[in-house]
């Protein structure tokens, strides 16, 4: 079976799960379950990245262990996953036994390459991004991500010939068009590698949360040196199953982490003999209001919160919808409800609704038996036959806005069907018929989506299974066949 590696990046537990971790996550479960479903053996990784001098200080506030800190707040984010409805394979976490030795794996093989040495660093150090930054980088002589002034470190440390990666880089970035998207995230790490490159630290003494540097006990590693590595250990590198799936990683990210992921983890890579990751895909920042969340401004919205009022479907519909990926977008409570209501309602449910009552109420509860098809049967018909194939680019192409709004699409062509077919004056069985089929073609192709609503779809069709376990090319087939007997059908959204 082909494999399928996708992952999100993993979220410090220095404070609960936020809106952008929500979209994360969700955005890239959209692909994974998309992925499963076009027959792909799928592993899906997320989790926490528990390591470092930020989290060590939130243990100290809380006057805990490093470790007792973690174990709490992780929990908040295994929720959020729950919440949501997401289907990670692992939840990887950076004090896992497993990712330890993993780490620790590819640290002491690229020293024993002869690519780290030992020196002593001195510069500026943001801790909220566990970052170091040159005065150039900053803004007014602050973290250009936090607004915040680094701090000075002076401190033995053992560094990463990362400098001498730079040529090697660009023209892997050259040669895999792939590798960084969209376009304009490429563009900007090309440019920073006009510059030249330095060798990274990637080991600390200051403090002693963190993986053990494997050949000398006074260190830790630095953690992105460690979380990074967390890619390799989900799928247990260097085992045989992991050698399979990794040339096939998708990274999915937040546009603050590209260098990390493209030049800092591409040049340990490379470094280690490993190859690069096939894709690091970057979506934009969820603001509220056009500008960024922040705890000062109150703007911190739960996504926990609101999946329990208003339910997971219409957060991560609302997500994907409002929000291309790629882009930034603003959350609010106003617009989720208004695509709740305009859309998942009164277009979808009204579709779904009105489909399942009339073949229920009007044909004993069983599938018409079609007839021959007039040109609307037809129409109606080709566009189920066309979407899937069209859909299932936009995802391949990180196109989840396009993708989800062509589905709605469709799901508005059934609507305008209905209304012309007017199956309550007319003959209806052709209408119900390619109703049923319709609905069926819809839920296959939103259950990444909107898992809950795809799967009520499948069970008021009395469908056999799970939506989730079908095959994405079945969305355009006529499957339901007449005289199929449905099951009681209820609404599938409430107003809000
Ligand atoms: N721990 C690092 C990542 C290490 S990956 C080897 C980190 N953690 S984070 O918690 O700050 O961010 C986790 C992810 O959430 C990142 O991809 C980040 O870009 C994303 N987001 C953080 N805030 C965001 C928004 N406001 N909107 C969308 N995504 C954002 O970075």
């Amino acid at each position: 079976m082909k494999k399928f590696l996708i992952t999100t990046a993993i979220d410090y537990p220095s404070g609960k799960p936020h809106m952008g971790h929500a979209y994360e996550k969700i955005c890239t479960d959209v692909i994974a379950r998309y992925k499963r479903l076009s027959g792909f053996d799928v592993h899906f990784s997320t989790g926490t990245d528990e390591h470092g001098m930020k989290i060590q200080r939130c243990a100290e506030r809380e006057k805990k262990t490093p470790k007792e800190y973690v174990d709490g707040m992780v929990e908040y984010f295994k929720a959020l996953c729950d919440a949501l409805n997401i289907s990670q394979d692992d939840f990887i976490r950076t004090t896992d036994d497993k990712h330890r030795k993993t780490a620790q794996g590819i640290f002491k093989g690229i020293f024993d390459k002869g690519e780290i040495y030992k020196g002593s660093y001195e510069g500026l150090y943001c801790v909220d991004c566990e970052t170091y930054y040159t005065e150039k980088d900053l803004r007014d002589g602050k973290c250009p991500v936090h607004g915040t002034a680094p701090d000075n470190v002076s401190e033995e440390s053992y560094f990463f010939q990362m400098g001498k990666y730079r040529e090697k880089l660009l023209e892997h970035i050259r040669k895999h068009p792939d590798f960084i998207q969209p376009d304009s995230k490429r563009n900007e790490i090309v440019n920073r590698l006009m510059n030249p490159l330095k060798d990274l630290s990637v080991s600390r003494t200051s403090f002693s949360w963190g993986v053990p540097v494997p050949i000398d006990e006074n260190h830790v590693q630095y953690v992105w040196m460690d979380a990074l590595i967390n890619y390799l250990s989900t799928v247990g590198w260097p085992s045989p199953k992991a050698k399979e799936f990794w040339p096939t990683a998708v990274h999915i990210i937040g546009k603050d982490i590209v260098w990390h992921h493209t030049v800092i983890w591409g040049s340990i890579l490379m470094a280690a003999g490993i190859p690069l990751p096939k894709t690091v895909y970057v979506h934009g920042f969820v603001n509220i209001k056009g500008a960024k969340m922040s705890k000062s401004s109150g703007t911190v919205v739960d996504p926990v919160g609101l999946a329990e009022k208003y339910g997971a479907d219409p957060l991560r519909y609302f997500l994907v919808s409002e929000i291309p990926f790629g882009d930034d977008g603003d959350f609010s409570v106003e617009s989720l409800v208004t695509r709740n209501n305009d859309e998942l309602l009164n277009n979808l449910g009204n579709l779904v609704n009105r489909v399942l009552t009339f073949i229920y109420n009007k044909n004993g509860g069983n599938v018409t038996e079609h007839k021959d098809f007039d040109s609307a049967d037809k129409a109606l018909i080709k566009s189920m036959e066309s979407y899937p194939k069209k859909v299932a680019k936009y995802i391949d192409d990180f196109n989840l806005q396009a993708a989800l709004d062509g589905i709605m699409k469709l799901s508005k062509e059934g609507n305008e069907y209905f209304q012309q077919k007017e199956p309550w004056k007319n003959d209806y069985s052709n209408c119900l018929y390619i109703g049923a089929n319709l609905l069926r073609s819809l839920a296959i192709m939103l259950s990444p989506f909107i898992p809950e609503s795809a799967e009520k779809i499948w069970k008021y069709l009395n469908l056999p299974g799970s939506v989730h376990k079908q095959k994405w090319e079945s969305a355009a087939k006529l499957d339901v066949k007449g005289k199929h007997k449905i099951n009681k059908p209820e609404p599938l959204f409430t107003r809000l």
